[in-house]
């Protein structure tokens, strides 16, 4: 015979009894079942797997018991506790494929929408390559200059030393605000931007002049009769024709790329003395099909150069005009189409192009911030 338990307690031995285990279990099970996401469902497993749940509590009397009755208690506590057990991993199983779902849902890409249909602007070759050219003269210290593209026919014509009875005061030249008697024009050039620079600035003086311009021209090809030019002034002390043809093989050699050749061909303007025309060498034949019938070049029609602008000293009758000593200071002056610039540079074949505001054509330039 065994001697007495001294263990024994009859209250902790209730615990174990089976209906005790077995409403613990329903207990587990059905919080278990409540627990709707993976948060809840970790409470659920603390409350009724965790060391201080009822069943791992039920699990430690078990040595409190009589010999002969452990075996039984313990069959029971363990198969509890291993329904417990799998009852949460199912309901894992669960929560985690809902919360993929959600996931999934949620993050989802429709690859089948329209894409963006608005497309997206880019700025007009022009404006990008006029600020270029003036960046060039931005990056040396010289200062934009603007003036009025509505100017005034002094500032156009007579300042520059164009005689009162040259063709290109004509209307057939010259678009007249009203009437040829108005004193006023739209501007046939950014030359008069020279003169309001003189008028208002300090010497020296060194500016560039980006800016629209006006001719009654046809548009063709080659023509439009609002295009775009690039003025440069300077009038300091002791400047000379180098330093106007220094300045103009900078600004070739930023456009066009090393290796470029200019050359001034003698020319007249009346605002220059002396005058030039800037000319570019062909960059396509090099000069190769002068001369050579079987060999033509479409670019510079065979003639080894392309004009780029006009060029000189700024004209002493101009410094007086503009009441500056044409004694002591000396100035030069240039000018060159935007237009043409784009098309040497870029390969544009039909000005017409540039005006037309063809999404496709500025957008093969790429959008320029
Ligand atoms: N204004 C001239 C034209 O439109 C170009 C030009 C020639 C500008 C000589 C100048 C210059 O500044 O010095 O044809």
């Amino acid at each position: 015979m065994s001697g007495p338990n001294t263990e024994f307690d009859p209250k902790q031995v209730a615990a174990l009894d089976a209906q005790a285990i077995e409403s613990m279990v329903a207990e587990a099970l059905a919080g278990i079942a409540e627990a709707s996401n993976l948060d809840e469902l970790k409470a659920a497993k603390t409350a009724y797997a965790g060391d201080r749940s009822p069943l791992a509590l039920a699990n430690r009397e078990i040595g409190a018991l009589p010999p002969a009755a452990k075996a039984d208690a313990g069959k029971r506590v363990g198969q509890a506790r291993a329904q417990v057990k799998k009852a949460l991993e199912d309901r894992e199983q669960i929560l985690i494929a809902e919360r993929d779902a959600q996931v999934l849902q949620a993050e989802a890409v429709d690859v089948t929408l329209p894409v963006q249909r608005n497309p997206i602007g880019g700025r007009h070759p022009l404006t990008t390559l006029m600020e270029r050219m003036a960046d060039v003269f931005i990056s040396m210290g010289y200062d934009i200059a603007e003036g009025p593209e509505a100017e005034a026919e002094w500032a156009n014509f007579d300042a520059l030393n164009v005689p009162p009875d040259h063709p290109a005061r004509t209307m057939q030249d010259t678009f007249y605000v009203e009437s040829p008697d108005s004193g006023v024009v739209l501007r046939t050039q950014t030359s008069p931007i020279q003169i309001r620079a003189m008028l208002e600035r300090e010497l020296p003086i060194y500016v560039v002049a980006p800016g629209r311009v006006y001719r009654t021209d046809e548009l063709d090809a080659t023509h439009t009769p609002v295009f775009h030019q690039i003025e440069g002034l300077a009038v300091d002390e002791g400047l000379t024709m180098a330093d106007l043809k220094g300045t103009l093989d900078h600004l070739a050699t930023q456009m066009f790329g090393e290796g470029i050749v200019t050359r001034l061909r003698p020319s007249y303007f009346p605002f220059t003395e002396p005058s030039a025309e800037v000319d570019l060498e062909c960059f396509v034949c090099r000069g190769a099909s002068v001369g050579d019938p079987n060999n033509p070049c479409r670019t510079c029609g065979s003639e080894g150069w392309i004009e780029w602008g006009g060029c000189g000293m700024v004209n002493p009758r101009v410094l007086t005009a503009v009441g500056i000593d044409n004694q002591k200071y000396r100035g030069f002056a240039f000018g060159m189409g935007i237009e043409r610039t784009l098309m040497f540079r870029n390969g544009v074949t039909d000005m017409r192009d540039m005006v037309e505001g063809d999404i496709r054509f500025t957008r093969a330039f790429g959008v320029d911030a």
